[in-house]
């Protein structure tokens, strides 16, 4: 989604704008601004990708300033245009604003500034911060900033810069990221850590309802009354990854390939001399636990869907999967003795954030398993356990699904050994499988020339249908949403048992069926419904085990096999397959496969 980035210093702000907005392209965005600060303020702005700007910026005269604001928009209110595009000027040009987040009373606003004469020129929400900002300011940027944030409802991270004051940059924080760097002699802020990595490891976060007002060797800190306020710096000491593609053509396919590393990463500090460590969680808190929610949207959902076999199959605790969106305006009967599980890879999204909050506010606990250290979700987490996919690029996550996967997998292993459900050797066994998987995914991902043969044949469906039972139905929600994000190709995930309770109508001549059939319990019964897509003339790509080659072939007319591990761990080998049929489909359409059209990876508004 949008993303903010800004630079006080002593060099050309620009420079650095234009790099760190490029580092938040992967973000998804359909516009891009940067505002400067010399004597006056310039703004170059426009539609389209960073390039574009870039080349604009290349073409204006005297585009110079050591102070600027910078801005990836992905549109919310008005389409993607030039005019749209941040930052957003007040009237007297005097003051420049870029925003994340929506303003959510905006209208009213609007109508009273139009009142007092002043013309609006976007349809943006945004707007409105530049204008009031401009109305309110005489001679005190501070004090205007101070009320017309106190005004504003909704959520909103913001850069402000002012022509009066060239050396200074100001950043907002509600409800929406945004960090400060400090540099040797320059300052940044940014909506995302990425944007400034490379340039230094100290930051501040700003909490709820915070201001910095930053010059190139100082930062000082307010809250919303304007009351001067201390914070500790930070030091980033974590690997964040590599952000650049190393030799392949998308980060798509490098991060599918990144996948074992991933996981080793993920489990080293939780797979310990043979047992698994989350200290975060005692005894005594497990052990007043009756129910356990986990919430997500998206992929991170899935692997929800799918962690959920194993802590009913070993936890033996009542275990709810909600999609933030909905569980955080329901009334979901939750209190002190339910954990809830929130799943993030970005740890900013805005549904799973207030799920996370109502779930506080109900009396429940919560546990984060997120990527993106200190991010506002593991921030305000009661228990955190990180995944070390490191940085996830592409959209369509992939290495990030993977790691939480395993997490889920080792705490269900966790809970069950401290509350004495699961024997020595049945925890054992599990035990060696997750620490397995890496090998595992290794293996399945050689077949990945063959899943590219497979794509060929199958790349000109127009609806593709998958289907499975259990665990394989979780994978296959996964599955299609991959390839429909990538691919634009319309596809559905299906229960193989519900077929033929309405959606089988849709199977004709040709349909595309990839059909995943890995749990022995539930094989017969998928094969049946292979066989009724089969009747009326789908062409059916079957995933199972080796051991299953030969069971499936008179049935499928290509399979693609795994290795065999137990079922509840399966879903980190069969998604590997569909990972790659999603990704050489994309590419065989030449889709914007790392950049999917209306996508974002961070969503961090409703
Ligand atoms: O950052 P999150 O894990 O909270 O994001 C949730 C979804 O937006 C995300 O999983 C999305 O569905 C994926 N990018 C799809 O590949």
């Amino acid at each position: 989604m949008c993303g903010i980035v800004g630079y006080i210093g002593k060099k050309n702000a620009s420079d650095f704008l234009l790099e760190a907005l490029k580092k938040l392209e992967y973000r998804g965005y359909d516009s891009a601004g940067i505002a400067i600060c010399d004597t006056k303020i310039n703004v170059i702005k426009k539609a389209g990708r960073i390039n574009v700007l870039k080349k604009a910026i290349s073409d204006a005269k005297d585009f110079c300033g050591n102070s600027g604001i910078g801005h990836t928009r992905w549109a919310t209110h008005g389409k993607p245009s030039d005019i749209n595009a941040h930052p957003h000027v007040g009237r007297s040009g005097k003051i420049a604003i870029v925003h994340n987040g929506i303003i959510e009373n905006y209208i009213v606003l609007k109508k009273s500034l139009i009142k007092k004469n002043i013309k609006f020129i976007s349809e943006t929400d945004s707007e409105i911060i530049a204008a009031m900002i401009d109305y309110l300011y005489e001679d005190d940027i501070f004090s205007a900033v101070i009320k017309t944030v106190c005004s504003l409802e909704g959520s909103f991270a913001l850069g402000i810069l002012c022509s009066d004051f060239p050396d200074k940059i100001i950043a907002v924080k509600k409800e929406s990221p945004i960090i400060i760097g400090i540099g040797d002699n320059e300052n940044y802020i940014a909506s995302d850590i990425y944007a400034f990595a490379d340039r230094t490891k100290h930051i501040y976060r700003l909490d709820e309802c915070e201001i910095a007002v930053l010059g190139a060797s100082e930062v000082n800190f307010y809250n919303f009354q304007g009351k001067k306020i201390e914070k500790n710096m930070a030091e980033i000491d974590w690997e964040i990854g590599s952000s650049e593609k190393d030799g392949f053509e998308h980060f798509m396919l490098k991060e599918i390939m990144e996948q074992p590393e991933a996981i080793k990463k993920t489990l080293l500090l939780r797979c310990v001399k043979n047992d698994i460590v989350i200290n975060e969680l005692n005894k005594s808190y497990l052990e007043s636990l009756n129910k356990i929610c986990i919430v997500a949207c998206g992929s991170s959902y899935h692997v929800g869907m799918a962690a959920r076999y194993a802590f009913e199959k070993i936890v033996r605790i009542a275990t709810n999967v909600e999609l933030a969106s909905e569980f955080r305006y329901r009334s979901p009967i939750i209190d002190k003795n339910t954990l809830v599980i929130i799943i993030s890879q970005s740890g900013e999204t805005a549904d799973s954030l207030a799920a996370l909050r109502e779930s506080k506010r109900r009396g429940a606990k919560t546990l984060a398993i997120v990527n993106v250290v200190g991010s506002s979700i593991a921030s305000e987490a009661n228990f955190v356990v990180y995944t070390w996919a490191g940085i996830e690029v592409a959209v369509a996550t992939t290495k990030a699904y993977s790691a939480q996967l395993s997490v889920m997998y080792a705490l269900s292993l966790y809970i069950s050994k401290v509350l004495n459900r699961i024997s020595k050797e049945k925890f054992e066994v599990y035990f060696q499988d997750l620490i397995s998987l890496p090998n595992l995914i290794e293996e399945v991902l050689k077949s990945k020339d063959q899943v590219f043969k497979i794509a060929q044949k199958y790349s000109q469906a127009d609806n593709v249908f998958f289907i499975g039972r259990g665990v394989d139905y979780a994978v296959c929600m996964e599955g299609s949403l991959k390839f429909k994000e990538v691919s634009y190709i319309h596809s559905e995930a299906y229960a193989a048992g519900e077929l033929k309770h309405g959606t089988i109508s849709l199977v004709e001549n040709g349909t595309i069926v990839i059909a995943l059939a890995t749990d022995p319990r539930l094989f017969e019964k998928t094969i049946s419904n292979i066989r009724e897509v089969r009747a009326r003339g789908a062409l059916c790509i079957a995933i199972t085990t080796k051991e299953n080659f030969n069971a499936i072939s008179s049935v499928a007319d290509d399979i693609l096999c795994v290795p065999k591990i137990h079922s509840i761990m399966m879903p980190s080998l069969t998604v590997i397959p569909l990972q790659l049929f999603a990704y050489y489909v994309a590419l065989l359409h030449k889709r914007d496969i790392d950049k999917p059209r209306n996508l974002a990876k961070s969503v961090t508004v409703e």
